[in-house]
């Protein structure tokens, strides 16, 4: 299968309460992965129990050495196996799979990445290439978590030199509230200070929990702002565009689809699992 590889685990830590990031070997996959591009990791020696691969977003690669790393949170048992294999011990990954984010063509556009809880994770890897692409001070993060602890990757996304803001559902740390209400906020001043016709073109994107990410796109659409690519984490079988498990609703019809429905479904694991905000249809 194409992508398949054995790859050792190097190392194992935990970053925050059941938050882990692994570092593993991979030359092909720490140099081909792009930004919001996942793998599908088996993770016990046995392939039938679990059954399925699991999926995680690449959290950044060192092309150089041959590795990349991924940052999970332990959810279940999946997770709790994965993390139960020790540096030295290899696991079968498929990857890099997807479509990740488009970091576009304009010198002018100001990013803004949104990163909620551990959707923080393939966002490291997303600022690292708009800073290397447009630099750094183009790039903005507003980053949540229900609580301080829950706030991921807040020193690396600073270690890039971006400007960072945090907020925290309790208050517990940043902005008391949720993620959005920052992006709202930076998105009302920054038509405050700007006439409709000078307004900076924005580029947003976003991963985090289904509830926030709709709200990311509610607040965009009100607020004019198009370029917005939203990383889904629906659930998965396959994870190669096969068994249609992860299906999402997508405006328009299908390709020479002539039957007059004007939506389809797309696979998050092959068509995505980044998607233009205003294509998706929300459940
Ligand atoms: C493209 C993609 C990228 C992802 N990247 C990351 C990441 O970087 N870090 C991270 O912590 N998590 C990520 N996830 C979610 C991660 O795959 C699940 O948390 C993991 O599969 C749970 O496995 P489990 O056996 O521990 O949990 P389970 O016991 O199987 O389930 C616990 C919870 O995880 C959800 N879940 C289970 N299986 C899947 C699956 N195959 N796909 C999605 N959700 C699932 C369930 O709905 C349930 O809410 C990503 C998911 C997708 C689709
Ligand atoms: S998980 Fe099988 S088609 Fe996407």
């Amino acid at each position: 299968m194409k992508g398949l590889c054995e790859c050792e685990i190097i190392a194992q830590s935990e970053i925050s309460p059941g938050v882990v990031r692994t570092l593993l070997t991979g030359p092909e996959i720490a140099n081909e992965a792009k930004p919001g591009q996942f793998v599908n990791v088996q993770v016990a020696r046995t392939t039938t129990d679990p059954l399925l691969r699991r999926p995680f977003s690449v959290h950044a690669v060192y092309p150089d050495q041959g590795v990349y790393s991924l940052l999970y949170v332990m959810v279940g048992r999946g997770t709790a196996l994965l993390n139960k294999i020790q540096p030295g011990d290899y696991v079968s990954v498929v990857g890099p799979l997807g479509r990740g984010f488009d970091l576009g063509d304009s010198p002018d556009a100001e990013h803004i990445v949104i990163a909620g809880g551990c959707g923080a994770a393939p966002l490291h890897f997303l600022c690292d290439d708009l800073c290397n692409k447009w630099g750094c001070e183009k790039v903005k993060v507003l980053t949540g978590g229900r609580s301080k602890n829950a706030v991921l990757c807040e020193a690396e996304f600073r270690s890039h030199g971006v400007d960072v803001a945090v907020s925290t559902d309790d208050g517990t740390y940043g902005h008391h509230g949720v993620v959005t209400e920052l992006l709202q906020r930076y998105l009302d001043n920054d038509a405050q200070r700007t006439t409709h016709n000078a307004q900076r073109p924005f580029r947003i994107y976003s991963c985090g929990p289904h509830a926030m990410m709709r709200e990311v796109a509610r607040i965009c659409a009100e607020a004019g702002v198009h370029d917005v690519q939203l990383s889904l984490e629906n659930n998965m079988a396959c994870g190669i565009g096969v068994c249609t498990g992860c299906v999402q609703k997508i405006k328009g019809p299908m390709k020479n689809d002539k039957s007059g429905q004007n939506w389809h479904y797309e696979r998050v694991c092959k068509d995505g699992p980044v998607f233009n905000a205003e294509d998706i249809i929300w459940e």
